[in-house]
């Protein structure tokens, strides 16, 4: 399993000690939330932090998860400023389709991400436009949740209706949950709270890779 660090939990004055901190342990991405204040109840970095992160770390995939009402205004400018991965929400006004035709066109890998209520059955269209399945085990917009095992389910469920791609899952992973949602097949875990929040992230990313 890989580990992206989610940057919601670092320590926000010292970003740049935060990010090498997490290369240095031997993260596999860098997960960047992207909040609006609207299609969720707070906000948090824009473009320019992915702009920056990426001048400074060119090697580093950027994992950015937008939780914006309109994500297709922005598609091109998270592209431009280095982003490797780009998720949008199947909740989105008007559907998360063309934006992932949009990722894909821009370069970048496609990702779709599922609130805690939205049914694998929601999306099923959508699998051959998608790189990779974010599962959310939290309602979005907050770190240092409580995990949702429920969520377990919907990782069987679409594998069950022929999700064969990558799946992710954010929101209250720990090392203790961990082993069973490798059992479910999770490929990335973001981690945000417990990576930045680890005494020995290396100790725990090397754990997490041998899941
Ligand atoms: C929640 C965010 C997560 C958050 C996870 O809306 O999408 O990426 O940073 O944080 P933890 O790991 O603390 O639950
Ligand atoms: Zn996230």
């Amino acid at each position: 399993m890989q580990v992206a660090p989610s940057i919601l939990a670092a320590d926000q004055l010292h970003l740049e000690q935060e990010v090498g901190r997490m290369i240095k342990a031997g993260c596999d991405l860098l997960h960047v939330d992207v909040m609006d204040g609207h299609f969720v109840p707070n906000m948090s970095f824009g473009p320019g932090m992915v702009l920056a992160l990426h001048a400074r770390f060119p090697e580093l995939r950027l994992d950015v998860h937008l939780m914006l009402d309109n994500p297709a205004d922005y598609l091109q400018v998270f592209a431009k400023a280095g982003a490797w991965g780009i998720t949008v929400h199947a909740e989105i006004p008007g559907g998360a389709e063309n934006c992932l035709r949009e990722i894909r066109a821009l370069g970048c890998s496609a990702g779709l991400a599922l609130k805690p209520a939205t049914p694998a059955t929601a999306v099923t269209e959508l699998f051959p436009l998608t790189d990779m399945m974010l599962v959310m085990t939290v309602e979005p917009g907050f770190g240092g949740q409580h995990f949702n095992s429920a969520m377990l389910q919907k990782l069987s469920h679409l594998r069950a209706l022929g999700w064969t791609g990558l799946f992710e899952a954010d929101g209250g992973l720990q090392l203790s949950n961990l082993p069973l949602l490798a059992a479910h097949g999770l490929d990335v875990a973001v981690m945000g709270t417990a990576m930045f929040g680890s005494d020995d992230p290396a100790r725990d990313i090397a754990r997490i890779h041998e899941m």
